[in-house]
């Protein structure tokens, strides 16, 4: 690994999934929170994991949303690039037939992802390994479709992860994208967001950029549509329920506060804030591999 690699992982694995004060792992205090909510951590539902599963805004609906509009299909095999605890893996094994290579390069967050898929019983339809987007310890051609949900704003070497992409994808295969770009406000963001705690882990682009660094890397936009008011209006009514304004729908299951810590509810009120004035937008799509 590249010094500029490891530099990259040590800040990730710092802002996502940091150790408590008490130095337990991230599946141990998991564990014991399910434990608490009367739940077998060993035995659980799609629904009782989907607190702390989905790290993207519009939770499930949004993923659906996604492979909707992709089209992802039974059998085919899917990349899911910066899979976190593995929301979207599952998702896709579930409800759409996909079998699902989930990677990721935050260590804790990986060994989530395996353990939620044994106790969910999909681990035989996904699988998850720690690495860079930017190298994929998978053969070429070997996958379908590449998903990614709110990842790229992570990753400032976003043409070599493209690149990977073509590489791993087959002939015609499809990238489907959810995720944060820049807005036309350049005023700073209201930070912390659940992506960043400072600017040096935030690597927003414009969507302009990224559709042009798509194009570069040899795919072409099938469907693209903005769906920053219904990110909003997501991230809105979430935020009203942290802060007890309206009814949680499980409220002792385990939530993200355990994941990204208690500034959780503060993170939420900046992206939402942030997206009301215009400094971030929400974009979907599927491109095609030439
Ligand atoms: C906001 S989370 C989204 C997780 C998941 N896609 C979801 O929507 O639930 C962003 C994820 O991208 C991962 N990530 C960021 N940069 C990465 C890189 N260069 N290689 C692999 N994973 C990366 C982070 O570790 C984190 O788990």
């Amino acid at each position: 690994m590249s010094d500029a690699t490891l530099d990259l992982s040590r800040r990730l694995n710092d802002h996502y999934a940091a150790p408590d004060s008490a130095g337990s792992g991230l599946v141990a205090r998991l564990r014991d929170a399910f434990r608490q909510a009367g739940q077998d951590p060993e035995r659980l539902s799609l629904d009782a994991v989907a607190g702390i599963d989905q790290l993207h805004l519009g939770g499930r609906t949004a993923s659906r949303s996604l492979a909707t509009l992709g089209g992802v299909s039974p059998g085919e095999r899917v990349l899911d690039v910066g899979c976190g605890t593995g929301g979207a893996s599952r998702l896709l094994a579930a409800e759409y037939g996909a079998t699902v290579t989930g990677v990721d390069i935050t260590t804790a967050f990986v060994e989530v992802a395996g353990w939620l898929s044994a106790a969910t019983g999909f681990d035989e339809r996904t699988r998850f390994l720690c690495t860079d987007a930017a190298a994929v310890p998978l053969p070429d051609g070997s996958v379908d479709v590449v998903w990614c949900q709110h990842a790229l704003m992570n990753m400032p070497q976003v043409p070599r992860v493209l690149a990977e992409w073509r590489r791993l994808l087959v002939p015609g295969g499809r990238v489907l994208l959810h995720e944060v770009v820049a807005g036309d406000n350049a005023e700073p963001l209201a930070l912390p967001v659940p992506w960043a705690r400072s600017e040096a882990t935030s690597h927003l682009r414009r969507r302009e950029s990224l559709e042009r660094c798509l194009v570069l890397a040899g795919f072409a936009a099938e469907q693209v549509r903005d769906v920053t008011e219904a990110a909003l209006a997501w991230r809105q009514s979430r935020s009203d329920r942290e802060r007890g304004a309206a009814p949680a729908a499980a409220q002792n299951l385990p939530g993200p506060a355990l994941l990204f810590g208690d500034d959780f509810p503060l993170m939420g009120r900046n992206l939402r804030d942030n997206l009301a004035a215009g400094k971030v937008r929400i974009l979907e799509g599927v491109w095609q591999r030439r």
